[in-house]
């Protein structure tokens, strides 16, 4: 066979599977909003809402005034990170599931003794690999490896380089809150399984507080939450055949006490039909669909539910309204 085909086969193949890749991807968000429209209480995944437009709304939101966390987790990182550092130890390797721009991390790595190295797992290559060039860039030490996967697949995390140092998982963001308490569960076991004795665990969390506090983070006045909220019914219309009249929804976000978690809904403002991937859904006036979950810890609850999937919590940190705290537990 001669080069030219050669690579023209390459090429053809590499295509051939990114499309598949799309198709398979595709049909499973078609499934998955199918079966959850069938609902008796209509459901979409959550995950669905970081699309592209999906992540830069995102993006908005964790730079609102309204929207406390991003912003006090931040400050607590800026004030503690002596102190955090101090506490994660030296000649770690720092793993970060789901580390999108890698923004955390750049500087909790500047301010750890010799840590050697860092493995951030995400689904985006694009973000990663830019991600990498410029923490490779700020710490030309550090040996930086981006892993491609879904850090809720346990196959994702074989992909990871083996190392004999000890080993620190990074979960910022109060990530863990757009799990319900089981899946919570089983996320952190998944975490503690991949740990040996006295590595760590580096987590950020949301905290339990007034619930007007918690409905304004998710009910902004900017209204940039009802715009990633309903960019979901865009997306199903643009990429599922759907005819979602996206003015005909209205955003709403309640904290629900007995839950401990901010839900989020778009409702129905009529009653109406819907078409999506050739099957017909039935709205009634008011009826909703469930989008997303924000679960909020108390201090003892997350350190509960950290020592039920491993973890002997070593140290925390709040601020000073006590809204989000971070904590690090160990392996014993
Ligand atoms: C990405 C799960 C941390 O729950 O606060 C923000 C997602 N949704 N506003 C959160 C979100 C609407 C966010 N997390």
């Amino acid at each position: 066979m001669n080069l030219a085909a050669t690579v023209a086969d390459k090429a053809g193949k590499a295509w051939h599977q990114a499309s598949t890749q799309l198709d398979q991807q595709r049909q499973q968000f078609a499934q998955d909003v199918v079966a959850g429209l069938s609902a008796r209480q209509k459901t979409l995944p959550c995950k669905y809402l970081y699309d592209e437009a999906g992540s830069k709304l995102f993006e908005a939101i964790c730079e609102l005034d309204d929207y406390y966390l991003t912003r006090t987790e931040g400050q607590i990182f800026e004030y503690r990170l002596p102190e955090i550092a101090q506490a994660l130890g030296p000649e770690v390797v720092l793993l970060e599931p789901g580390a999108g721009n890698c923004e955390k991390a750049e500087p909790l790595l500047a301010a750890m003794s010799e840590p050697v190295a860092y493995y951030p797992l995400d689904i985006s290559p694009e973000i990663l690999l830019a991600a990498q060039r410029r923490i490779q860039g700020q710490l030309p030490q550090l040996e930086v490896v981006p892993v491609i996967g879904d850090f809720t697949d346990p196959a994702a995390w074989d992909s990871l380089p083996k190392s004999h140092y000890r080993k620190v998982l990074f979960f910022p963001g109060s990530t863990i809150g757009n799990f319900t308490p089981e899946k919570a569960r089983e996320l952190l076991c998944q975490f503690s399984a991949q740990l040996s004795s006295g590595d760590g665990l580096l987590i950020g969390a949301d905290l339990v507080k007034d619930s007007v506090v918690l409905e304004r983070a998710y009910h902004d006045s900017n209204h940039v939450t009802e715009a990633f909220n309903k960019n979901l019914l865009h997306r199903i219309n643009s990429e599922l055949q759907g005819n979602f009249d996206i003015d005909a929804f209205a955003h709403r976000a309640f904290y629900h006490s007995l839950r401990q978690r901010v839900e989020m809904h778009l409702v129905s403002l009529a009653a109406q039909s819907v078409e999506v991937a050739g099957t017909q859904f039935h709205f009634t006036e008011g009826e909703t669909i469930h989008t997303e979950n924000s679960h909020k810890y108390t201090l003892p609850g997350l350190q509960a539910l950290l020592q039920e999937t491993g973890f002997n919590t070593k140290q925390y940190w709040t601020d000073n309204n006590h809204h989000y705290a971070i904590f690090y537990a160990e392996v014993p």
